[in-house]
């Protein structure tokens, strides 16, 4: 069932039992089957599943990228129905952001000028309102947010943890072609081509993480940027980070990941390994 305004969703989340745990997935639709395993996981945790569809103007910084970002509601719709009773919220831009919406603004600190940050300005301030604003409306017990996103998953946790939001944010697995290629929705609008030349991302980063154990993290950004540079794709970053603060680190420490952007053909896409066990 889809709802389009705050207080249908809220009247149908009444409706189906006040003391029913509720878990969100916030998306900005072009579903696809990443999405699907987070509803799964949510229906672990929670007996409402609520999945927002919302293409979040404030966290674009290219007009072009916000035009030009995939919408599909009916299949999305449908590919949802595959996982199970979910309640679908679609709402406008001026449901989410009423007229006299003030932004909230967080000192985010270092966590959102690096790396996506650094590239696309703005962005985290605008996913933090999102994110935040839909917590409001849905109020739910539980949140899942894909670990592709590592470092959006890393900010809304701060989020959670500064503002005392009481939500539990739940990381989930990266889910990845058979080839390696991280799923996302971007993939959509590459070519045949363009997916078989953007598996070097995942090796790259897996054989960085393989290297872990007798290259320094310098050598290993060295090792996977080569592998890059040497492929059809133009590298945008490569970081090895700490894993809570997201500072790039010299030497190892447990959980280390390995965070890279890099452009294939005129898609941007993201991804992350981790290159240091916890242990
Ligand atoms: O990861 C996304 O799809 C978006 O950044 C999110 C969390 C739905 C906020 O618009």
């Amino acid at each position: 069932m889809v709802f389009r305004t705050a207080e249908s969703l809220q009247e149908q989340i009444k409706n189906l039992g006040g003391n029913k745990k509720v878990g969100f997935i916030p998306t900005m639709g072009a579903l696809h089957h990443g999405h699907i395993s987070l509803v799964e996981k949510a229906f672990e945790y929670a007996e409402i599943v609520v999945v927002s569809i919302f293409v979040n103007p404030k966290q674009f910084n290219k007009e072009e990228d916000l035009k030009e970002y995939p919408r599909n509601i009916e299949a999305d719709v449908n590919l949802l129905k595959t996982a199970g009773k979910v309640l679908v919220f679609a709402p406008s831009v001026e449901q989410v952001y009423p007229s006299g919406y003030e932004n909230i603004s967080l000192e985010l600190g270092s966590i959102a000028t690096i790396m996506e940050g650094k590239y696309r300005e703005g962005h985290f301030d605008g996913v933090i309102n999102v994110v935040k604003r839909l917590f409001d409306i849905v109020k739910p017990d539980f949140s899942f947010f894909g670990l592709k996103d590592f470092q959006q998953l890393s900010i809304i946790e701060f989020m959670v943890e500064t503002l005392d939001l009481d939500v539990q944010i739940i990381p989930c697995e990266i889910i990845r072609e058979k080839t390696g290629l991280a799923s996302s929705s971007r993939n959509e609008r590459l070519s045949e081509q363009d997916k078989e030349d953007a598996v070097v991302i995942s090796k790259a980063l897996k054989i960085g993480a393989e290297l872990a154990s007798i290259f320094s993290p310098k050598d290993v950004k060295k090792v996977i940027s080569n592998i890059v540079n040497m492929s059809n794709l133009k590298l945008e970053y490569i970081e090895i980070v700490d894993p809570k603060t997201l500072l790039s680190i010299d030497v190892w420490m447990p959980g280390a990941q390995a965070c890279i952007a890099a452009y294939c053909g005129e898609v941007r896409l993201i991804d992350n390994w981790q290159m240091t066990s916890f242990e």
